[in-house]
């Protein structure tokens, strides 16, 4: 079997398919387990460290549900009430968590920051969220569409539409190439990811036979396809300004039915990480309809609230397969 202990969960582009795939069928046998009631803990005594400088509902709820069920312990910390991106570096606080914890979870900005805590800790990194990867966000979405195709993933074709310089349009790109997917990025050309991510995708699909596309046509963007996916337009840590530019930009590429429609797939599924624009009936969202007169952003409520949408499965999915990452990589797998 893969044996992943030790290993940090930095970025995609770090692992090889088998053991990227390896973490989905661990999250799958632990997710029936749990289901079944059968759960065996292999966390036991452990403790982990969930740093957070930016905002989560989903991640932080996995990581600490995913270590209870497994009997570990958690302990949160953020910026405030802590030194934390303050007045201890990232290499200083590795290397004090590192003695104290067998597991250290970072969601931040920068991607060098995850990386400099994995450095220096000793004990395995997982990055829950940077600017550049969201990478359990992957293994979440790839459980998803395993659960909701009966097609192997090299014959499963998907669609991401919307800001594809960001966590989620890298991510998808890079996780598509290593898995042997039809992935294609439906954007702008400026809504592209960078060239070095793209040649990356290119060289990765050269092994996995993946085809790697990407479109500024929605139409030819989404044909076929098995999934669509979309993200918010602006993301953690963006300035309110770029809404404008945001909203002009990328207001074509909204999922909506007619987008659905176009894949010619009466089954296809749409996924969303979230949080998610759909009715703008949350604080943020009012103050966006109110500066920007729109009702829906990158997704319609039709299309979030229709049959079509797994975005609850694939919220669920978070925890299951944080589980994976955790298990694995402490060595409680027994293989
Ligand atoms: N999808 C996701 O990462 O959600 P949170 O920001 O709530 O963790
Ligand atoms: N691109 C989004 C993803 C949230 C899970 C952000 O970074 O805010």
């Amino acid at each position: 079997a893969t044996d992943l202990t030790g290993r940090h969960f930095l970025k995609e582009l770090d692992f090889t398919a088998e053991e990227f795939r390896s973490l989905i069928d661990l999250a799958a046998e632990l997710k029936a387990a749990k289901k079944a009631g059968t759960e065996v803990q292999r966390l036991r005594g452990r403790n982990i460290a969930l740093i957070f400088e930016k905002s989560s509902t989903r991640t932080r709820c996995a990581f600490e549900v995913a270590a209870a069920d497994q009997g570990a312990s958690t302990t949160h910390l953020e910026a405030a009430g802590s030194h934390i991106g303050k007045k201890e570096s990232a290499r200083d606080t590795a290397r004090v968590l590192g003695r104290m914890f067998d597991a250290i979870e970072f969601r931040g900005d920068a991607q060098a920051t995850v990386e400099e805590l994995a450095a220096h800790a000793g004990v395995p990194v997982y990055n829950g969220l940077t600017d550049d990867w969201h990478p359990t966000q992957m293994l979440a979405d790839v459980l998803t569409m395993t659960e909701h195709t009966d097609k192997p993933l090299e014959a499963v074709a998907f669609a991401y539409l919307g800001d594809g310089r960001y966590n989620m349009g890298n991510s998808y790109l890079i996780t598509g190439a290593l898995l042997g997917m039809d992935v294609r990025i439906v954007a702008p050309k400026t809504y592209w990811p960078a060239d070095d991510i793209v040649a990356r995708a290119r060289e990765l699909a050269g092994a996995s036979g993946a085809r790697v596309t990407l479109t500024e046509d929605v139409a030819e963007g989404v044909r076929g396809a098995d999934f669509v996916a979309t993200d918010v337009w602006v993301s953690m840590g963006e300035p309110a300004e770029v809404w404008d530019e945001r909203v002009a930009a990328l207001a074509p590429y909204a999922v909506t039915m007619d987008v659905l429609r176009a894949t010619g797939n009466p089954r296809v599924k749409f996924l969303h990480c979230l949080p998610a624009f759909h009715d703008l009936g949350t604080a943020v969202g009012r103050e966006i309809h109110e500066r920007h007169g729109l009702t829906e952003l990158e997704v319609t409520d039709e299309v979030f609230e229709s049959e079509h949408s797994v975005v609850f499965d694939e919220a669920e999915n978070r925890m299951h397969t944080i589980k994976a990452v955790m298990v694995a990589t402490l060595g409680g797998s027994g293989a």
